[in-house]
């Protein structure tokens, strides 16, 4: 009877398997280096450079920024998405060295008409003054205000939608308050939108989807430096760190080596 394997051949297999083994050692021994280098992933988005400060998904919460514990992203259907003050936004652009994050209300994607709201329901606040890690991003954003259960025989700053039915959503850029109108004012949404991206209010589903910019607060200097020194960013829970190939600093690679008993 023929062996199923020639000697020589199984102990050439064996070789392999303990190369494979070898060369694989080092991306098994996962560390915070390469697992803090990799960007969020989310499906066939074109967006992939979202790394440091935020976390989520395939990034470990010790791969965000520690003074803003609500930088965690979502990936729905290939879209990154963030939530700030309960409101969930689509993540449309990072620019990491403006710290330029340009967002979209997620509920609001589909069209004004999307969103029923009811007398009784409470506004979302989406002002930014409220985020400590989140403020507009230079004075092109402006409110556009959803007025619900409001009487349209209005001026002429005021905008309406028919949803269909007896739903008639009202927006404007004005301050309704200073407004007079029949309204009540309890229901309003207030979405800032850029007014750079807005050429006719008359299309107010393509300015909602063109979105806001908004500016990440926190210190990305010393995340650049530490990427710079070729490390990736993050933290111990409390504080900064930049994961290197040989471990944890509290800087910049090569620096002051982080206390390892914090890990
Ligand atoms: C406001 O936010 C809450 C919590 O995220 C949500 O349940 C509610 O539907 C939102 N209301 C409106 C009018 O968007
Ligand atoms: C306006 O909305 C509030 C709840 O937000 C409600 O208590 C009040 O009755 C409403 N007023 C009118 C005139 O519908
Ligand atoms: C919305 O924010 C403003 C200013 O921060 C605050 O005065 C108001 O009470 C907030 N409204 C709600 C419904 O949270
Ligand atoms: C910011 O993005 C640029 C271009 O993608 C990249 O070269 C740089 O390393 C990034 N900075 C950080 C801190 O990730
Ligand atoms: C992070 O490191 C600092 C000092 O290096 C230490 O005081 C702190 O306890 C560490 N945090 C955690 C959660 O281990």
């Amino acid at each position: 009877m023929k062996p199923l394997l020639h000697p020589s051949s199984f102990l050439f297999f064996s070789v392999m398997l303990l190369m494979i083994f070898i060369i694989n050692i080092p991306t098994c021994m996962c560390n915070d280096y390469t697992d803090c280098n990799e960007a969020f992933e989310c499906g066939s988005s074109s967006i992939t450079n979202l790394k440091y400060p935020f976390w989520g998904n395939n990034r470990e919460e010790r791969c965000g920024s520690v003074s803003d514990p609500n930088m965690e992203l979502t990936c729905e259907e290939s879209v990154p998405k963030i939530t700030i003050n309960d409101v969930k936004y689509r993540i449309l652009e990072w620019d990491n060295t403006t710290q330029k994050l340009t967002v979209a209300r997620d509920d609001y994607w589909g069209g004004i008409c999307t969103v029923s709201v009811s007398v009784s329901d409470k506004p979302n606040n989406s002002t930014f003054e409220s985020a400590d890690q989140f403020q507009p991003y230079g004075s092109v954003s402006s409110q556009l205000n959803l007025l619900y259960n409001c009487d349209t025989t209005v001026l002429n700053v005021v905008y309406s939608a028919n949803c269909g039915g007896n739903i008639e959503v009202v927006y404007t850029l004005s301050d309704p308050r200073s407004l007079s109108l029949t309204c009540n004012l309890s229901v309003i949404i207030a979405i800032p939108i850029s007014v750079t991206r807005i050429t006719n209010l008359d299309d107010i589903n393509e300015a909602l989807q063109g979105g806001f910019d908004l500016r990440w607060m926190g210190n990305y200097a010393d995340c650049q430096r530490c990427v710079d020194s070729g490390g990736a960013c993050g933290n111990n829970g409390t504080e900064f760190r930049c994961f290197c190939n040989d471990g944890a600093y509290t800087d910049i690679c090569g620096s002051r080596k982080a206390p390892t008993s914090s890990m």
